[in-house]
């Protein structure tokens, strides 16, 4: 049994919108529109294969995933080593069309702000893909949903934006900041980057895209 470890800080007035940089978003808007219709190509789909494998390396039989997006992660669980996939997005149009799965999967429409887990799931693995830095208080929130859920571990991929992109520069700068503070174990941390095909030796004009996952642990063993 595990006993869950509070950080030193839970600071609500952490906020990212003091960056000047926070925009509220109609995310069910931009999902109507395919905005993010790009999230299956096969250039976003190796950071969830990614994903999945850490999750499994830390034995974890569910997987929630929190701003899950059309939660393409549950089709890369293997369903031998994981139950049930619980995916909670702010936007119900996100789920419109999920890849096959034989994991029993859950749909839960709330604003992670909002998200306050009826019961403990213990030994998941969390999972925050692209949302932390939508996220007013990032840090406060992830670990309010840690410790209620009693995770096991906490998997974290923000990408790396590009020099052109100062504000989400900022932002994910933010994010991994208020994380170290936190003072979890960090169990891994691994950048992943994706050159555009035919382009790894050459790619003077367009940036490769990277993304920086890590895993946490913030329990006593
Ligand atoms: C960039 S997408 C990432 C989707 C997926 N996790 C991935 O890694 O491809 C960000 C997702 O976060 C969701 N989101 C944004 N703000 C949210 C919030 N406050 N609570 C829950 N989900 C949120 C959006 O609807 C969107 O699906």
């Amino acid at each position: 049994m595990t006993k869950w470890k509070s950080s030193k800080r839970l600071d609500r007035t952490r906020s990212i919108s003091k960056l000047n940089t926070f925009e509220s978003r109609n995310w069910n808007n931009e999902y109507a529109l395919g905005n993010w219709s790009f999230l299956s190509e096969p250039n976003e789909q190796w950071r969830m294969a990614l994903i999945a494998a850490i999750a499994q390396e830390f034995a974890c039989r569910t997987v929630v995933d929190v701003g899950c997006g059309p939660g393409y992660l549950s089709a890369w669980l293997d369903p031998n080593k994981f139950q049930n996939y619980v995916g909670i997005d702010i936007s119900s149009e996100a789920f419109g069309n999920p890849l096959p799965s034989k994991l029993e999967r859950t749909w839960i429409t709330t604003a992670l702000e909002e998200y306050y887990p009826k019961k403990r799931i213990d030994g998941s693995a969390l999972i925050f893909s692209e949302i932390l830095y939508y996220i007013d208080n990032p840090d406060f929130q992830l670990e309010r949903v840690a410790a209620a859920l009693n995770s096991k571990c906490i998997i974290v991929s923000n990408t790396v934006p590009g020099k052109r992109y100062a504000k989400y520069q900022q932002r994910v700068a933010f994010v991994w900041s208020a994380l170290e503070e936190l003072g979890w174990k960090r169990l891994n941390d691994i950048t992943l980057t994706n050159h555009p095909i035919g382009d790894v030796s050459e790619s003077k004009d367009v940036e490769p895209t990277s993304w920086r996952i890590t895993a946490f642990r913030p329990h006593d063993e």
